[in-house]
């Protein structure tokens, strides 16, 4: 039998998964990632050497579980977290920690950068504005604050492409992760000269870059012995997360619209042009399907405020789990349940990493708001649900200002897990919801990626038809979608309330912490 894998190289974790022609999944393994260094507020590190271990585990775990021979995986479709900045030196020796995608530092970068170029000329290069999460403006930070590993540096590699190159020994990138590193001319499908001549850096500081199902190298002997893969085995480009995670929910051409929670949470829609905000509040990027492209409306901290409300508030729940009870995510949410649709007037910002869509503000923070004394636990955590859902409604709100048609939304992620977050987005959304019968995201779509890039299937369109079942559909309910466009008429007037009141926060500490450093 043949088999096709999609390795993940995800923020929490690396996931490696196995499937077969009929887009079963035969194999699903994960090995975590140390924690996020956050040496700083809204700093964000990773070792990209974890990666290369996690992925390791996770790939003869995988081989183990379905116990397989490597020689029967016919090809390897590589994804992974975004705009993460990888430097290798001339050895292919990891220099220093990368800056991964909801690192926040590069504000001064960002406004150089624009000062330079000038706005208007940077987004007819990229086709976007720049963002202090995109790459560009980290290799500037990396120049001016760590010049020497900086000076070292022979080339610049996403967190997947570090993973290829561990892999198969070659630099190579695909077009839909090359569109969030703010060097790529996201309309030509190719690097920006004029970006890279900006950043002074040589064309051959970036890989070349590929449609996500070329083939861009094979397994080496020595990836071979370490992983239990085959040498000689094909690794075709891959994507970004969310373009390859949207190739795993169907959503390969216009007209169709997914909602994945993760870590982050991202509003996706594709399109066969590309098709851009003029505010530049969504993302307009290269998709993971050859000649088409997408929009993508990003919530810095989507999965990850959950998460920080299990570490900081959900002691009960994580012992629960330690003693062999269930996931603490999943008992949170069912504690959620027992607060009502709107958590009676509680409302949460889920700016916990700052916010790119639709605000593009670093600099704002997250909260609860509306406190009062009859709240309990249930409706912190509901409304850290709904809050999420309210500001994947923003990006929702734009997509349809745009003209995108939104006539259903395909649910993925940690947001898709059990009832509760599920119903909170189709009310929220106000807007069918479905679920796939699979929900291994982005591993997913990687794995399609290699089955069309091995001739398996003819396009990605078939490998869709032929592998992906839903299983569920939710309608809006009535009453409850009706709440909610009221409560998101009031979430919509928090942000501009306090926007010109995060910059005095900021003010306020940087100044407190040069007199802690005095
Ligand atoms: C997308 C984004 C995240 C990361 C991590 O722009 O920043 O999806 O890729 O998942």
């Amino acid at each position: 039998m043949a088999y096709w894998m999609g390795i993940d190289v995800g923020t929490g974790g690396t996931r490696a998964l196995l499937l077969n022609l009929a887009g079963e999944v035969v194999a699903s393994a994960a090995a975590v990632h140390p924690p996020i260094a956050m040496p700083r507020p809204l700093w964000a590190e990773q070792d990209a050497r974890d990666w290369w271990s996690a992925a390791q585990a996770a790939i003869a775990a995988a081989l183990k579980q379905a116990k397989i021979a490597g020689s029967d995986v016919e090809a390897i479709g590589l994804t992974g977290q975004m705009h993460g900045v990888v430097l290798l030196g001339a050895r292919g020796e990891v220099l220093g920690p990368s800056l991964i995608w909801c690192d926040q530092r590069t504000q001064p970068q960002v406004e150089e950068l624009n000062r330079r170029l000038g706005r208007e000329q940077v987004h007819r290069h990229i086709a976007n504005p720049l963002l202090t999460g995109f790459s560009a403006p980290k290799l500037l930070w990396e120049r001016q604050h760590r010049p020497e590993e900086f000076r070292r540096a022979g080339k610049f590699l996403l967190p997947k492409d570090y993973l290829r190159f561990c892999l198969t020994g070659g630099y190579a990138s695909d077009v839909s992760d090359a569109s969030g590193t703010g060097l790529f001319d996201v309309l030509a499908r190719r690097w920006s000269a004029a970006m890279l001549e900006a950043l002074e850096l040589k064309p051959d500081f970036v890989p070349e870059v590929f449609e996500s199902i070329a083939v861009t190298g094979a397994i080496s002997a020595a990836a071979a012995s370490a992983t239990g893969l085959r040498a000689g085995t094909k690794v075709v480009a891959g994507g970004g997360d969310q373009a390859a995670g949207a190739v795993g929910n169907g959503i390969v051409a216009a007209g169709l619209a997914s909602a994945t929670l993760g870590t982050s949470g991202v509003l996706f829609a594709a399109t066969d042009r590309p098709l851009a905000d003029p505010r530049g509040r969504i993302h307009t990027f290269c998709h993971a399907v050859p000649g088409e492209w997408h929009v993508m409306g990003v919530t810095q901290a989507a999965g990850l405020s959950l998460r920080w409300v299990r570490d900081q508030l959900g002691e009960a729940e994580r012992q629960a789990e330690a003693a062999g009870g269930g996931d603490a995510y999943d008992t949170l949410c069912a504690l959620a349940a027992g607060a009502p649709p709107g958590s009676e007037g509680l409302f949460f910002l889920p700016y916990l990493m700052g916010e790119r869509a639709p605000h593009l503000d670093p600099e704002a923070r997250g909260g609860w708001i509306g406190l009062t004394a009859s709240h309990t636990r249930a409706h912190l955590v509901r409304a850290v649900l709904e809050g999420v859902a309210y500001s994947l409604r923003d990006s929702l709100e734009i997509f349809r200002a745009l003209g995108i048609p939104v006539r259903e939304i395909r649910l993925s992620g940690g947001g898709a897990r059990g009832e509760v977050w599920p119903r909170i987005q189709a009310d929220v959304y106000n807007t069918p919801c479905v679920l796939l019968a699979s929900q291994e995201g982005a591993a997913y779509g990687a794995a399609l990626l290699a089955m069309v890039g091995s001739g398996a299937y003819g396009s990605l369109g078939e490998a869709c038809g032929k592998c992906l079942r839903p299983a569920r559909r939710l309608e809006p309910g009535l009453e409850a979608a009706a709440a909610y466009d009221a409560g998101y008429a009031l979430y919509r007037d928090l942000y501009p309330r306090l926007q010109s009141w995060f910059p005095r926060l900021r003010a306020k500490l940087n100044s407190q912490s040069a007199s802690d450093f005095a």
